[in-house]
């Protein structure tokens, strides 16, 4: 069974727009995709990042684990949005006991509700100096009790048994940090720092911003930007409903870029233009995140930026971001590090499915590390 034997990991991803399930198996050092599906997600089901219906998200889940031909069994999910509060906190060393003790007295100052309604989760990473001070680094992750209950009630309700409750963006930087490495620029002449990564993870309601430099977390954000939003600015723009927009924009969504000719069609070009000042948008919100990074760690470098989720897909968005941004954009392709089978999804769709997969792939990996 899924997991039982660590013969195979399953993530599932829960988004506002869509549920995704991967199963991995072991190959030779490297992963299988065994099983892989996604449903749809019932309407006003999850809102934010967090689950609001768990008895209708229970059915959908049924189904795209039952499509994908997985087992029911435990899984690794993940819960993400705005009710997902990672930073870090820097403390004086003492005791690790002692340490659970201050972090969980410092995070008050992070969670804007109160500490009894959420789990909390610390985890030291590393140690730093300020001020000529040896300080522990801990990861500090706070989910509101609420939103975890309301998740698993959802995968129970949907015949799963949560294995462990990852962070989304955490599953992200798992499933695509190899690709980000292994691409990234060279190191700046004479500087000792390495390249940092940007990984944007463009969903439909919300999309997440993290920045990593080797295997440190340096800034995870998640804002308001997201697919649902295009689609709304087309919706108005060419008078439709939302279902018809979504589906022009997926068609036939193209972003112009300065300086190259103008399509034919119209509504290309009206579609451009509608979603031309999100996506603008997004571009500063990235660019400001890049900044912060930047003001607090001069020495190092941003060397690539990696998207992912379904509005990575919209043609050109790479090439835009990087004109922008001026740093290299890729795209994610989660199933690099693994096999896949033609069966489960043929090459030619590797690179359209890719990107949305990113987060369940993630999650299937963690299932690796928690064996
Ligand atoms: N070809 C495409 N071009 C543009 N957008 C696309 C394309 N295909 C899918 N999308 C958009 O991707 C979004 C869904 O992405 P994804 O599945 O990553 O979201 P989600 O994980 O369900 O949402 P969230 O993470 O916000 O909860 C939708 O807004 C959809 O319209
Ligand atoms: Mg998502």
């Amino acid at each position: 069974m899924a997991l039982f034997g660590a013969k195979s990991f399953v993530g599932l991803d829960i988004g506002s727009h869509e549920i995704k399930v991967v199963e991995l198996g072991p190959a030779g050092g490297r992963f299988r995709v065994l099983h892989m599906g996604s449903a749809d997600t019932p309407p006003g089901a999850v809102k934010e990042g967090a689950v609001v219906e768990p008895q209708a998200l229970g059915v959908a889940i049924r189904q795209a684990v039952g499509k994908a031909g997985i087992k029911p069994g435990r899984v690794v999910s993940a819960v993400g949005g705005q009710a997902v509060i990672v930073r870090e906190l820097k403390l004086p060393p003492m005791p690790e006991d002692e340490l659970k003790q201050a972090a969980r007295f410092e995070a008050e100052r992070y969670i804007p509700y109160g500490v009894r309604e959420v789990n909390m989760d610390f985890d030291i990473i590393g140690e730093t100096t300020e001020e000529n001070q040896r300080r522990i680094v801990v990861l500090l992750v706070a989910a509101r009790r609420d939103v975890v209950d309301k998740h698993v009630q959802a995968l129970e309700a949907g015949g799963l048994a949560p294995y462990v409750l990852d962070v989304e963006s955490f599953a992200v930087i798992r499933a695509l940090d190899a690709q980000a490495q292994a691409t990234a620029a060279p190191q700046a002449p004479g500087g000792t720092a390495g390249a940092a990564s940007v990984f944007v993870d463009l969903g439909a309601e919300t999309s997440d911003i993290v920045i990593t430099e080797g295997d440190q977390l340096r800034l995870t954000r998640n804002i308001n930007i997201g697919g649902d939003g295009l689609t709304k600015a087309i919706a108005t723009r060419l008078d439709m409903e939302f279902q018809s927009a979504a589906q022009v924009k997926e068609e036939k969504g193209v972003v112009v870029l300065e300086g190259e000719p103008a399509p034919d069609d119209r509504t290309v070009m009206a579609l451009h233009e509608a979603m031309l000042p999100i996506l603008g948008d997004l571009a500063t919100e990235v660019r400001r995140s890049m900044d912060y990074f930047q003001t607090r760690w001069r020495e190092s470098r941003v060397g690539r930026v990696v998207l992912s989720g379904g509005t990575a897909r919209l043609t050109n968005l790479d090439r835009f971001l990087s004109l922008e941004l001026g740093v290299e954009t890729v795209i994610g392709d989660p199933f690099l590090q693994c096999e896949v089978g033609e069966r489960v999804l043929p090459a030619a769709q590797r690179k359209q499915v890719g990107p949305a997969m990113a987060t369940a792939v993630g999650l299937a990996l963690r299932g690796t590390v928690e064996r």
